[in-house]
């Protein structure tokens, strides 16, 4: 694995009006490595991603990606430039068809990229494949949610990230979304940051973690370690 960090976050401060969310984040991420964020309701991981992708400007702090800093690059540029976030919460365009939001995700490629990105989606989420024509409103919450991710694959980002993909999505689904994103991650090289409620399912897919405690980075370190660790417990249970 080479030794230059492919995303590299230092002293990140994030707030809303007056209100801090984040209070000097550090992380820093490998070529290749899938990385979780792992933390309670309200510790900050979405507006983690959402300075990471740009959709929020942060107060202070490095962002480098790929040896330039991007912090409050806007987000259309850092699209084309490899990053690629699926948000919280299945933000599919309901009244396009499945085809049409896999299109619009890959805005910044090329046809020939496209048609390509559309059947990787299929090879990855057969069930996508079955229902290309459908309107994306009409799909069950969890074939919205593999939309989801599928979308955010088509303008093939280097680092992809995932706000909690496992979301309101049943464990048969979890589990192809899961499966999907090994697969990416070995057979491809794409570098990950998946924030997950789900802690188990998440590390068990990383190589490393880091937990979020309001705002601030409590514990990080190696899936297996952090799967037994005692801060891990607290930053869900909140004690
Ligand atoms: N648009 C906003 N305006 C004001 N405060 C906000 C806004 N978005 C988030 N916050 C606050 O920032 C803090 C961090 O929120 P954030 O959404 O990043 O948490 P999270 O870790 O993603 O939580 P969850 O697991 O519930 O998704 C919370 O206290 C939240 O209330
Ligand atoms: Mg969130």
């Amino acid at each position: 694995m080479p030794d230059t960090p492919i995303l590299e976050v230092s002293g990140l401060v994030a707030a809303y009006g007056a209100i801090r969310a984040l209070h000097g984040i550090d992380l820093s991420l490998m070529p290749g490595e899938v990385v979780a964020v792992l933390g309670a309701n309200g510790a900050g991981k979405t507006t983690l991603l959402r300075c990471l992708s740009g959709l929020l400007k942060p107060v202070d702090g490095r962002i480098v990606f790929d040896g330039d800093d991007i912090a409050g690059k806007p987000a259309e540029g850092l699209v084309a430039r490899g990053i690629s976030h699926v948000p919280q919460g299945r933000m599919v365009f309901p009244g396009l068809s499945v085809r049409e939001n896999l299109i619009v995700g890959g805005w910044t490629r090329d046809r020939a990229a496209t048609a390509q990105g559309i059947d990787r989606a299929c090879t990855y989420f057969p069930r996508l494949a079955e229902r290309m024509d459908q309107q994306a409103g009409t799909l069950s919450g969890g074939e919205q949610q593999m939309l989801a991710v599928a979308r955010g694959l088509m303008s093939q980002p280097r680092l992809l990230m995932l706000d909690e993909p496992s979301m309101g999505v049943a464990p048969v689904i979890k589990a192809v979304i899961f499966d999907a994103l090994a697969d990416i991650a070995r057979d491809e090289g794409v570098t990950m940051l998946i924030v997950e409620q789900d802690a188990e399912l998440a590390l068990d897919l990383a190589d490393r973690g880091y937990v979020l405690e309001t705002g601030s980075l409590a514990v990080q370190g190696p899936a297996e370690a952090l799967l037994v660790d005692d801060a891990l417990r607290r930053a869900y249970l909140g004690g």
